[in-house]
């Protein structure tokens, strides 16, 4: 898969982590930073990986930052994202299967390092269950976007 990444200086240690698994896992890994921890603005690096989403130049999106929840709100303000903040497995894989999301969320303040990686690793494992009332669903939220 084509994965983008990104974080915040909150989270770029855990997102340097991810991105390493991701690419000895054989995902090519697009990394929009940052790339310490010197402060930056959780907006512009969440805007940079949910428009690669949304224009179809990554498959998915990873972002960190301290809660994950500043980058979420971001990433869903980009048409054709779907965000997810997942901290336990149970979201990560219903946020699959249920809402197809392309993007997710983590706060590295809130978890810890091996349990981000089961929830990357639920998260990408997990498949949508098209063709029924999730799918109509997630239609309807596209078509939402068209309407506000
Ligand atoms: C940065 O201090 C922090 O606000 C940011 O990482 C994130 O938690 C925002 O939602």
């Amino acid at each position: 898969m084509r994965i983008a990444v990104g974080a915040d200086h909150a989270g770029y240690q855990m997102k340097d982590e991810l991105a390493a698994y991701l690419v000895d896992q054989g995902h090519d890994v697009q990394d929009f930073g940052t790339f310490s921890a010197d402060s930056v603005d959780y907006p512009d690096v969440a805007l940079r990986v949910a428009r690669a989403v949304a224009l179809g130049e990554a498959d998915r999106g990873l972002i960190v930052c301290g809660t994950g929840i500043g980058t979420s709100i971001v990433a869903n303000k980009v048409r054709g994202v779907r965000a997810a903040l997942c901290h336990d497995t149970f979201s990560a894989r219903m946020a699959r299967q249920h809402n197809d999301s392309n993007v997710l969320c983590l706060g590295a303040r809130v978890i810890g390092p091996a349990l981000a990686l089961e929830i990357l690793t639920a998260w990408l494992g997990a498949g949508f269950e098209a063709g029924g009332r999730h799918e109509r669903r997630v239609r309807r939220i596209a078509e939402l976007e068209e309407e506000v």
